[in-house]
């Protein structure tokens, strides 16, 4: 019978486990009931390679861009993604050659 240390974090105990005896032979991440962004980082923080979230990105597809403002950080996305948020850049004023 398998025992859930925490509910919250579901799959987590054992994939620290699998990190902690295969270090970096492997890439290792967890899911399940992941829901903030601190959560998330935790899991980066005590060795996880990869966080994924399911659900979580159904109920708000901009999932990235909360987390991020959560922990108080910045993303990178694609040049027309970024305007919409925060305008466009003034063109470059034409050269005179
Ligand atoms: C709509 C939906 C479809 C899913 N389909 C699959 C699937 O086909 N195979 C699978 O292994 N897990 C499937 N899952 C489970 C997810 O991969 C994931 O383990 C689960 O949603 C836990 O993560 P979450 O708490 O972040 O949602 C599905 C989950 C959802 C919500």
């Amino acid at each position: 019978m398998i025992v859930f240390s925490d509910a919250n974090e579901l799959q987590a105990p054992f994939a620290k486990r699998i990190k902690e005896k295969l270090g970096d032979k492997l890439l290792v991440g967890t899911v399940g009931s992941i829901t903030s962004g601190k959560q998330a980082n935790q899991l980066l923080e005590e060795g996880l390679d990869v966080v994924l979230v399911g659900r979580m990105f159904q109920k708000n597809p901009g999932l990235v861009w909360s987390f991020a403002e959560e922990l108080g950080t910045q993303i990178q996305v694609a040049n027309q993604i970024r305007w919409g948020f925060g305008g466009r850049p003034a063109a470059p004023k034409e050269r005179k050659l």
